[in-house]
């Protein structure tokens, strides 16, 4: 099937604008699991018409090479090449397939992490072929109103796609529809009640909240260590038996008593996982603000690291800790361990997997802590 004379850019200009468009998609991609506040939402646009163009961009490099890819299929490179193409369908496809509303249960995956990993997977092929197969472009693959027209062309039929399927999930009312601007899904319910993701080998045994303490460490002035019984009582617990039996102020004690006397915090806030869904909630605990009062944060101390009993760890500017609620309930009931009892972080504006759960350490730092990216997938590595 031809696509009508003239609407293809020359050859060499379709390669190298795949290789930008398919570097744009991956990078906004990645990008996009960060994103948390709606001045992000760009990343997640930009991401959809890439991908979009790319759709039309590879019609037209497949329709040139076909031939060539089915009749030397036993070459090596010419396979690799044909497993390049077969698996940026499939990134193509799994994300407008998602992007319209479909959520399959992949063996526990959502199609949104199938698509984000297939995207990862295409790098290595993608480089092997630029090795193997690269030719440079030249002035001549670029000249020419034609060309230019033709560009403009390819990204209007990105953003009218971009549109179009935008409005054809809202008549259809499909669960695209209700998408976040990060692509994910409403998962509905209260409480406790939404999945339990947790952080590659991060399991640990549920915490005896009598033993547990948070410490507030770091560039402080007096440092802390809190029991579960001096942080902020919620009233009308719900859903679990009441703090264990720990009375407030029963707890580790020094220099607690601006939080134990503070009421609860009662944040309301999202909670957007980068597996593609999300929930509103609201939240019970102590404002860092109020943990970072009583321990007077040192002149030089601009960054507060969040620790989890399993090493993860992430951590945000000192103003922005100040609004973060260490979670003690959801909705009125106690977090349940697989939620992060008895501690997690809820700051808003952040994705899910930088909300800590476990959270055994608040430490206040001069400087960001590169090294939280490695603990993402060395946590949780030392469990027994
Ligand atoms: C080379 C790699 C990639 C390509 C070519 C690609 C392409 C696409 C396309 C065509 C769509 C559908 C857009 C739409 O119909 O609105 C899409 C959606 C999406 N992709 Fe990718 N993608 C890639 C990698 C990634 C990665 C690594 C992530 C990271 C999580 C990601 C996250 C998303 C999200 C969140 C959506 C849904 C956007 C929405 O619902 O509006 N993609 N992608």
């Amino acid at each position: 099937m031809r696509s009508g004379p003239g609407l293809a850019p020359r050859p060499r200009a379709v390669d190298w604008t795949i290789l930008a468009a398919l570097t744009l998609a991956l990078a906004t991609g990645l990008l996009s699991l960060t994103a948390g506040s709606a001045g992000d939402a760009w990343l997640v646009v930009l991401h959809g018409i890439g991908g979009l163009a790319l759709v039309v961009l590879v019609y037209w490099k497949l329709r040139r090479v076909w031939p060539r890819l089915a009749a030397a299929a036993s070459d090596r490179t010419v396979a690799l090449s044909a497993l390049l193409a077969a698996m940026t369908l499939a990134v193509l496809a799994t994300g407008v397939a998602w992007a319209l509303g479909a959520t399959p249960d992949l063996w526990g995956w959502t199609l949104l992490t199938l698509h984000a990993v297939l995207g990862v997977l295409i790098v290595p092929l993608a480089l092997y072929h630029l090795l193997r197969r690269a030719r440079p472009p030249t002035r001549a693959d670029w000249e020419g109103r034609r060309t230019a027209l033709q560009y403009a062309g390819l990204a209007a039929v990105g953003a009218l796609a971009y549109r179009g399927q935008k409005a054809l999930t809202a008549a259809l009312g499909t669960t695209g529809a209700d998408r976040r601007f990060t692509g994910s899904n409403p998962e509905g319910g209260t409480g406790n009640r939404f999945p339990v993701t947790n952080w590659m080998l991060d399991d640990p045994d549920p915490i005896d909240a009598g033993e547990w303490r948070l410490r507030v460490v770091g560039r402080v002035e007096r440092p802390l260590a809190l029991g579960y019984g001096d942080l902020p009582t919620v009233s009308g617990e719900s859903g679990a038996s009441a703090s264990d039996g720990i009375e407030a102020g029963a707890g580790a004690g020094n220099a607690a008593g601006a939080v134990v006397s503070a009421p609860a915090a009662v944040e309301r806030a999202t909670l957007d996982c980068t597996s593609g869904w999300y929930v509103e909630r609201d939240w019970q605990g102590v404002r860092v603000g109020a943990l970072l009062d009583a321990a007077g944060p040192a002149g030089d101390g601009r960054f507060v690291t969040f620790r989890s009993v399993t090493g993860y760890r992430f951590g945000v500017p000192l103003s922005e800790a100040r609004d973060v609620v260490l979670a003690t309930h959801v909705d009125g009931e106690r977090l349940t361990h697989g939620h992060g009892f008895p501690l997690r972080v809820v700051a808003p504006e952040r994705r899910g997997f930088q909300w800590v759960k476990w959270v055994v350490a608040v430490e206040v730092r001069e400087r960001p802590d590169p090294g939280q990216w490695l603990a993402i997938f060395l946590s949780g590595v030392d469990a027994e």
